[in-house]
């Protein structure tokens, strides 16, 4: 197969991360007789301070061209932020119109912790029991983050204002991506919303329970989010399965999730859209520990692997990248944040990690 990739590498941690999962993808490249051009370009507060912009004309054409992308995390210590005008901060001025251009409506946060590896989590081991397998499909490009905003004063009083407006048809593709996947895994899928008090809510639950109407082999159950908030730390495994959250609620609950599994280092993610979808880690730039070798790039690696079964098409490729990820932790060893009560030679930097994942791939 032959496809052009546009790499964001990002800020802080980035571009250390994208060194490793770009060596995953060239051992996959090499070993299945693929060929992928990368197009490397700024991105981020980096590109800001650079180019003047988070999100460049010049990134923009090379994402426009590229088959996928893989992005990096962005954003620079509070104090270079402050730095950048609020428009031109990665956030509101390269991730949301990233999704934005290519509509990724779609995102997948796959929340992974075998039972072997339950050491890795705070909860105690009988809580995360036979392991955790959940598959969070957050809607990625609707709702409060993408309403229009309003401030000022008005009639002599200070205001804000954040609206947050779902239609029919940004509900209904999502859940049917939600409940086909739970088809394609055959489980269940749990709608997570806040239906007592949000009249967006109950006009969400009243697409997804039209939709559930086409899934009658998928079973369908409704959680209210405050409560699934406390049961994924009580009972995590009762959310093993598919779940669906609009976006603030599944911004949220995702990175609970993170720690619940024990690190935002293990949450890949795929932002999928109608052409074209776009790879990243869940988690943000750390940029404390940028350039020390000791961030975990597990979740820049299981993007590559969620890019090889999203956009690529190419499902054996992306398992052999997980069978390699869990591998790494079955042999014992760990990264620098979950390396409580490992020993000092079982902890692997950043290069170490990517290294040994790419010899398991090779054996
Ligand atoms: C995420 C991030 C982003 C979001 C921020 C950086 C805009 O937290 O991808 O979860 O809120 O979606
Ligand atoms: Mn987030």
């Amino acid at each position: 197969m032959q496809k052009i990739i546009a790499v964001l590498e990002g800020d802080g941690i980035g571009p250390e991360i994208m060194r490793e999962a770009l060596k995953v993808l060239k051992a996959v490249e090499e070993k299945h007789g693929h060929q992928f051009t990368l197009a490397f370009a700024p991105f981020g507060a980096g590109a800001y301070f650079s180019e003047g912009s988070p999100f460049p004309e010049q990134t923009k054409a090379v994402c426009d061209r590229a088959d996928a992308i893989l992005k990096g995390p962005v954003g620079l210590a509070v104090e270079r932020m402050n730095e950048i005008p609020q428009e031109f901060r990665p956030e509101v001025g390269a991730i949301l119109p990233l999704r934005k251009r290519y509509d990724t409506y779609a995102n997948y946060r796959p929340v992974r912790l075998p039972k072997a590896l339950a050491g890795f989590s705070p909860l105690k081991p009988e809580i995360i029991g036979e392991g955790i397998d959940i598959l969070m499909i957050r809607e990625l490009v609707g709702g409060i983050y993408f309403g229009k905003k309003t401030e000022g004063p008005a009639t002599g009083m200070q205001y804000a204002e954040d609206e947050c407006i779902y239609t029919d048809a940004q509900v209904r593709r999502v859940a049917v991506v939600a409940f086909d996947e739970a088809r394609k895994r055959q489980c269940k899928m749990i709608n997570i919303h806040k239906a007592n008090v949000l009249a967006t809510s109950r006009f969400w639950n009243a697409v997804v329970e039209e939709v559930a109407k086409l899934y009658p082999d998928v079973p369908y159950q409704s959680v209210l989010v405050d409560s699934a908030a406390y049961q994924l730390v009580i009972k995590p495994a009762m959310f093993n399965g598919v779940c669906l959250l609009e976006n603030m609620m599944g911004d949220i609950l995702t990175d609970q999730a993170g720690g619940v599994i024990g690190s935002l280092g293990l949450m890949p993610s795929a932002c999928v859209g109608p052409e074209k979808s776009y790879f990243e880690p869940a988690h943000g730039s750390a940029p404390d520990i940028a350039g020390q070798n000791i961030a975990n790039p597990y979740s820049m690696i299981g993007s590559v692997a969620l890019m090889f079964d999203k956009s690529l098409n190419l499902p054996s490729e992306a398992k052999e990248i997980w069978d390699a990820l869990f591998a790494v932790f079955e042999r014992g060893y760990t990264t620098s944040e979950l390396s409580s009560g490992y020993a000092p030679d079982k902890i692997l930097s950043t290069s170490a990690f990517g290294d040994m994942v790419v010899a398991i791939i090779k054996e």
